[in-house]
């Protein structure tokens, strides 16, 4: 099926069963480009839902643009408690008062983008809607109905050029305000991203995912491949049978917790000649890496830095870290 009757498709669907929101026309561009502006920097990242009450108060206190240009921010910031973000709507005031000093309302992309506080996205929706331009307007929900139409697999991040050409082209060129309208209503009422309600979707027929055991995973995201550091921690055992254990810094890694002397770059230097590879190893996963630790072991009476030697035994008053814990384990075993 060509793009183009895709998108009639979507239309007529959207006609039946879109959305009746308070920003909303259906049936061409919305008469007033203010009203277009105010929601879309609301609908920034805060949920339709969320929205409906604070644009109602806001329309009633701004209904202008003169309105909202001349308004005290403090006042304009009263009326966007809740919403969140207030640098959105301190980029929504200067945005009204750029507007008012151009004295229109700005009709291409790149005059839009320089708003304040206007992005791509933005860009795209405002233009789209208030002024019926054929423009993708992608964002998450596009991007994922996109990625299952085509069962595109790659990881969104390698893809989002070919996703938004793929979106441009079924943009409805006959109606771009409603398309934008309806591939969002596609999104957040069929398309969704856990149970998607395949056998309501106009698009069904056409999507190369609809039905598959995938659907819910598409759009695939690249595994958090985290760094890896490999790693030395030294058992030191004196003539009692006693190890050396340490209390960290009070900052940084695992701070104030005991521990074998250990580090997260090759080995130490003080015990390297001397120890012996157990060529055991700990792995352990840090939120920004993932460690491996080698296992070494050494005799010796004493040690440097401050510290104190323990029976394993005694290990119990000293708290210890998960890492020194899978270490002990480890070696504890396999001894
Ligand atoms: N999300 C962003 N803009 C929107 C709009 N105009 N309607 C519904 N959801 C949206």
């Amino acid at each position: 099926m060509k793009e183009q009757n895709l998108s009639q498709a979507l239309l007529d669907w959207y006609y039946k069963n879109g959305r009746d929101l308070p920003w909303r026309v259906k049936g061409g561009a919305h008469e007033n480009p203010y009203v277009v502006l105010v929601s879309e920097f609301m609908l920034q990242q805060t949920t339709v839902k969320t929205v409906i009450p604070y644009f109602t108060k806001f329309m009633a206190r701004f209904p202008t643009i003169f309105d909202l240009a001349q308004a005290d921010l403090e006042e304009v910031y009263h009326y966007w408690q809740g919403l969140g973000y207030y640098s959105r709507a301190r980029s929504l005031k200067q945005t009204a008062e750029m507007i008012v000093a151009r004295g229109d309302f700005p009709q291409t992309e790149a005059e839009v983008l320089k708003l304040k506080g206007v992005g791509e996205y933005t860009a795209a929706s405002f233009l789209a809607l208030a002024f019926n331009q054929p423009l993708a307007v992608v964002d998450g929900n596009v991007m994922r109905i996109i990625c299952r139409m085509y069962h595109l697999t790659q990881p969104l991040e390698d893809i989002k050029q070919d996703i938004k050409a793929k979106a441009l082209k079924l943009t409805s060129v006959q109606n771009p305000a409603d398309y934008a309208s309806a591939i969002m209503d596609l999104g957040a009422m069929i398309c969704t991203p856990k149970n998607p309600h395949c056998h309501d979707c106009p698009w069904q027929k056409y999507c190369a995912s609809a039905g598959k055991s995938d659907v819910e995973h598409i759009p695939y995201r690249k595994k958090n491949e985290k760094p890896v550091r490999y790693g030395a921690v030294y058992l030191i055992k004196n003539s009692e049978g006693k190890y050396f254990i340490q209390k960290r810094m009070e900052k940084g890694l695992l701070s104030g917790l005991y521990a074998f002397p250990w580090c997260d770059n090759g080995t130490l230097q003080i015990y390297a000649k001397a120890a012996e590879d157990t060529g055991l190893e700990v792995v352990h996963v840090f939120t920004h890496f993932k460690l491996v630790l080698r296992l070494f072991v050494l005799e010796a009476e004493s040690s440097v830095g401050n510290g104190l030697f323990v029976f394993p035994s005694a290990f119990e008053n000293y708290p210890f870290s998960t890492l020194m814990k899978k270490v002990w384990k480890k070696f504890s075993l396999a001894e």
